[in-house]
């Protein structure tokens, strides 16, 4: 199984192809952005985000993970991937997630979010998700907390130190009271 098609209120998320790539670079082109700061390549950059994308549709993937777009009507607003990497590997999961700039504020990334979230707990089966966030992207710390991530620590990622957000899958038994005799 490759990442499913996943459906919201407003958003459908299914997975990348080639066809996206000039779509999300109009959408991180749009008025408004800040130049993505906080990520590893500067998404206002068509170029950079280009090369971010091709590299991203490389993958054929059979474990329900993968790289995905978030349409909203129909248009490609932005993106993100439930991933295996190194630094935490299977069964924990990585998570990542970008909303192009006319399309912030409206909590559409929350939303994405929380779909990715609750395929990669329910149907993949993971029992941690985590997520590395720059500690001052405040509206992806944001984003991570309204969908239940838990900032755990630190860790390095290209020579700087950012928060790593982690999300457990909802344990669906009562928690055993502690009993004094
Ligand atoms: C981070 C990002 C995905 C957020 O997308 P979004 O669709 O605007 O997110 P949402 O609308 O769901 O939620 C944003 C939250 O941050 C809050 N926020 C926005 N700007 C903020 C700021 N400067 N300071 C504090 N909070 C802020 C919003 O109020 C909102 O919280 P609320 O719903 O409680 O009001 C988007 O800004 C983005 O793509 N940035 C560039 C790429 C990136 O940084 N990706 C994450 C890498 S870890």
């Amino acid at each position: 199984m490759s990442l499913p098609v996943l459906r919201t209120d407003r958003l459908v998320l299914r997975p990348l192809t080639a066809g996206d790539e000039e779509r999300l670079v109009t959408a991180f082109a749009g008025e408004g952005l800040d130049g993505s700061p906080y990520t590893s390549v500067d998404l206002a950059d068509p170029e950079a985000l280009r090369a971010l994308l091709t590299m991203n549709l490389v993958e054929q993937r059979t474990d329900g993970l993968g790289h995905c777009v978030f349409e909203v009507d129909g248009v490609a607003a932005g993106f993100g991937h439930l991933s295996a990497f190194r630094q935490f590997p299977p069964p924990f999961l990585s998570m990542g997630w970008a909303i192009g700039g006319g399309y912030r504020g409206k909590g559409l990334a929350t939303e994405a979010v929380q779909a990715l979230l609750q395929h990669a707990h329910d149907t993949v089966g993971a029992p941690a998700v985590w997520a590395l966030i720059h500690p001052d992207n405040l509206p992806s710390k944001r984003v991570a907390e309204r969908a239940g991530f838990v900032n755990v620590g630190w860790q390095e990622k290209l020579g700087q130190s950012v928060e790593v957000h982690v999300s457990l899958r909802p344990s669906r038994t009562q928690p055993r009271r502690l009993v004094r005799t």
